[in-house]
């Protein structure tokens, strides 16, 4: 088969690895390879049992892989042969160093720079997807053009992906926007045009937005930093819900009924995670510290420390609910993934809960129908008794409370009654998540803690 176009992508991410399958499946006539240097993560991509969980993507992978999406290890010639390479890359929080905690780790970004020109022996377009600090860009086009060849161009553009994980697919297919980032020179338009051209396959024109390239690598974080100050704000005003009898829902709901502030991300929570709210506004957080704005730095910088805060009030709180005594005691976590309908736990809140917890030497229960994989890494070197229990009511059978921390729809849905029969009286619930009927558990006997809301107790 006779390709129009050849794409490449290095990472076979949570984000490369869904990006380029909804590219495959819309533009049929494109050849789309995706290249990782970690060779399980290949062998699991053409695989039966792709490396990640995302509803929908079995289904979009399997009708395309093979015919003009492939996994590869072969990075070389992946390089050689595309026109258009996205690099999506991780790039995690810098742990040593100047900037240490703070600043994005870009090793891992610079070396597929050094690849690309390694291997490059025509022109290409090189698209940044994953999320950078502002004005890496800049750095890309200095390694890439350090010693010019003649005959070929590297331009680099910026394409930042917008897709929550649980929601990926949908998220793609029908995106709210999708940023361009280019140089306004000629060939800056000519790429940033191709990259147009690619996406109309599928999304509506308007939705596809143009800028410069430093703005397009500075809405990724805004963006992100936007979404998370929302929870941090809600969840700030639960801790004062809790303290006067108001109801975080309540508050919430009238909030949010007004057009100009809307009713998403209000949701209070045991605390955000993922791999990018963090990350992102600690970024964020860096790069103005770096240009001498020390006071928007520790705007931003309260996000996080909401969020924190926000997990610690939960510990606290159910240590002082048990009598101010968790050890010995039998507590089942419900969910470990960061959220609901993926099994990531990166950055999840249910890892800090669950430390603390040992920490206070309890037996910890961890149930999660996705995330028990990830949940035994993170806990790996946690000291103590901990059991990983797939099934909600074995989990839960013989514990003294359970602490809910996804709001997986199957918690919705248990039998309570049951549940509360098997285990230690007097039973708790922590519902780090609001998601459950708190007044009928009550009338089931559980003394329930859900978070914003006054407690529903029998003592
Ligand atoms: C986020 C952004 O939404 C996405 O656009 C970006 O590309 C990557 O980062 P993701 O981390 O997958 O996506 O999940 P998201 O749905 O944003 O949730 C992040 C965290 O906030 C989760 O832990 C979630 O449970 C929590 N959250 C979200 C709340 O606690 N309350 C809410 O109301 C919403
Ligand atoms: P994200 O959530 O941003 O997609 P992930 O950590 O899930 O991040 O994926 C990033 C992927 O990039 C990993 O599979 C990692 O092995 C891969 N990777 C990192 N550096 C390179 C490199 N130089 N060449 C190819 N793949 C790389």
């Amino acid at each position: 088969m006779h390709f129009e176009k050849r794409i490449l992508c290095i990472g076979a991410g949570y984000v490369g690895g869904p990006t380029m399958a909804m590219i495959a499946y819309k533009c049929p006539r494109y050849q789309v390879t995706v290249v990782d240097i970690n060779p399980e993560r290949i062998a699991a991509w053409n695989s039966d049992q792709l490396p990640i969980y995302e509803p929908g993507l079995d289904e979009i992978v399997k009708a395309v892989r093979g015919k003009n999406l492939f996994f590869s290890t072969d990075i070389a010639r992946g390089i050689k042969e595309a026109e258009i390479i996205f690099v999506s890359v991780n790039t995690p929080t810098k742990l040593f160093g100047i900037g240490a905690g703070r600043a994005a780790d870009l090793q891992y970004w610079e070396k597929t720079a050094r690849q690309i020109l390694e291997h490059a022996d025509s022109s290409k377009i090189i698209v940044e997807k994953s999320t950078l600090p502002v004005k890496t860009a800049l750095a890309m086009e200095r390694i890439l053009n350090a010693s010019p060849r003649p005959g070929i161009h590297f331009e680099v553009l910026s394409n930042p992906e917008f897709l929550a994980e649980g929601s990926a697919i949908n998220d793609l297919e029908n995106p709210d926007r999708v940023l361009i980032g280019s140089r306004e020179t000629e060939e800056g338009r000519k790429a940033r045009d191709e990259l147009v051209e690619l996406y109309a396959h599928w999304v509506p024109r308007e939705r596809i937005i143009t800028s410069n390239i430093w703005s397009s690598e500075l809405s990724k974080l805004v963006a992100n930093a936007f979404l998370a100050q929302r929870v941090s704000s809600i969840n700030s005003i639960s801790a004062l819900c809790e303290k006067t009898e108001a109801d975080i829902g309540e508050v919430a709901r009238a909030v949010g009924m007004d057009h100009r502030i809307g009713d998403k991300f209000l949701n209070a929570s045991v605390g955000f995670g993922g791999s990018c709210f963090k990350k992102d506004i600690l970024n964020l957080v860096y790069i103005c510290q770096y240009y001498g704005l020390d006071e928007v730095a520790e705007y931003w910088e309260q996000v996080i420390k909401i969020n924190q805060y926000q997990q610690q009030r939960f510990i606290q709180k159910m240590i002082h609910a048990m009598f101010n005594t968790l050890a010995g005691k039998r507590i089942c976590l419900f969910g470990f993934a960061f959220k609901a309908n993926t099994g990531d736990t990166r950055e999840s809140p249910a890892i800090f809960i669950a430390r603390k917890l040992l920490e206070e030497q309890a037996i910890v229960v961890v149930s999660d129908p996705k995330a028990l994989p990830n949940a035994r890494l993170d806990l790996a070197d946690a000291e103590g008794e901990i059991h990983y229990i797939e099934d909600p009511y074995q989990a839960a059978q013989g514990c003294h409370a359970i602490a809910l921390l996804t709001e997986w729809d199957l918690y919705r849905h248990l039998d309570y009654e049951k549940i509360y029969r098997s285990m230690v009286q007097p039973a708790f619930l922590f519902d780090g998540r609001n998601i459950l009927d708190h007044h009928r558990l009550f009338a089931i006997g559980f003394n329930v803690f859900p978070i914003g809301k006054p407690a529903l107790t029998h003592f």
